[in-house]
């Protein structure tokens, strides 16, 4: 009696823990497709591809029903897909699933100087998953003679959005990452201004972060300008491994917010990086709010001496609240992270 409910009680444990399914495995392990495809674990699918029913990513999210609830799974298939692509706040529960971000692309050319305006891809839902596709702005900008704009590859505004191996590509204002709790793991995202921006509480985990020279200007730019208003805004960018290199030169962030923070942990550093390594531009309040720090990072672009005063270097204790998926809730929502 007593083993048999014991027993049982194994049965549900492991039960529950196929059910929540959180965890992939060691940050060696790599989070694909069937994977993230295990753990979503639905029997809907819709298909976008030039022999299928749906040929624009567009018109696959729009037979999604208002008010989903079910995961549901658009699976795109290899292709260029050159549309402009919203998932308004009705349709949630999404799976977007490329073919690799090497093989589904889904490409616009819009720029604008308000930044909800020229996102190839936006995301307005809560919960939404994607895999493996690159995000792609292509107007003419941050080339001598081109119009002075922004141009945001994708937009991610909703709540509990993940983003596995994709890539977002773009020059200036690349990645929106406007507002919610955001996962980007083994993403590439490339540019040169304030190229990660927005008020969003984001994990970046193995990312590489591409850093292009801009021929408009001789300023230098920065890699991310995040835009934390108040000491009880959750929002903040971490960066955990993953490497920064690239042609020109930038700044790890600019202060946007007056309480911005940005962290920067086991993270390869090139010679990119000024030495200063991060700015107070267009920003002249004090600095004392300001959380713009470093932890246990590597390479040229690394060396801390001429840094400004007001950027930190994190003791393992300080930093510890944010290198860990919890900064994001990741535990609760996520299909797969790692350990
Ligand atoms: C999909 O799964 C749901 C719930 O598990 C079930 O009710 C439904 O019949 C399934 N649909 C198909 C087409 O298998
Ligand atoms: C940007 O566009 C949105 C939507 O059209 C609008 O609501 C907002 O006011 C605009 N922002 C600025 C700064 O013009
Ligand atoms: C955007 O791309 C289309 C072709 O796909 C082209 O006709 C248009 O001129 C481009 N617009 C800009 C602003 O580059
Ligand atoms: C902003 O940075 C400049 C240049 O490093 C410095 O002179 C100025 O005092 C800074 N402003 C504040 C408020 O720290």
């Amino acid at each position: 009696m007593a083993a048999s409910s014991s027993c049982h009680l194994f049965i549900l444990l492991s039960l529950s823990s196929i059910l929540v399914g959180a965890i992939a495995g060691k940050s060696k392990d790599i989070i694909d497709g069937p994977l993230l495809t295990s753990k979503i674990a639905t029997n809907r699918t819709i298909l976008v591809g030039a022999k299928e029913e749906f040929k624009s990513v567009q018109a696959a999210i729009n037979a999604v029903p208002d008010g989903n609830s079910h995961w549901i799974i658009i699976h795109i298939r290899a292709g260029i897909y050159r549309e402009k692509v919203v998932i308004p706040e009705s349709k949630s529960y999404i799976f977007l699933r490329g073919n690799g971000k090497g093989r589904t692309a889904i490409v616009w050319n819009d720029s604008s100087n308000n930044n909800t305006h020229s996102a190839s891809f936006t995301v307005w839902a809560d919960n939404v998953n994607v895999f493996g596709i690159s995000f792609k702005n292509d107007a003419l900008v941050g080339v001598p003679d081109a119009p002075f704009e922004q141009s945001v590859a994708a937009m991610v505004a909703g709540d509990k959005v993940a983003f596995y191996h994709c890539a977002f590509y773009s020059a200036h204002n690349t990645l929106f990452d406007h507002k919610g709790r955001h996962f980007y793991e083994s993403c590439y995202i490339q540019g040169n201004i304030d190229f990660i921006f927005g008020r969003g509480q984001s994990f970046f985990q193995n990312c590489e972060i591409f850093v292009l020279a801009d021929r408009r200007t001789k300023i230098l730019g920065s890699i991310t300008a995040q835009n934390r208003q108040s000491a009880d805004d959750n929002s903040g960018f971490v960066f955990l491994k993953g490497k920064v290199y690239g042609i020109g030169d930038v700044f790890l962030g600019r202060a946007k917010g007056a309480h911005s923070r940005v962290i920067f942990s086991k993270t390869y550093l090139s010679k990119t990086i000024t030495p200063a390594g991060w700015t107070n531009w267009s920003y002249d309040g004090i600095t004392d709010h300001l959380l713009y720090g470093e932890h246990d990072c590597h390479g040229p672009g690394a060396d801390t001496v001429r840094r400004v005063p007001w950027a930190r270097q994190l003791t393992d204790e300080e930093v510890s609240p944010f290198t860990n998926i919890d900064f994001i809730n990741g535990k609760e929502w996520l299909p797969a992270y790692y350990y």
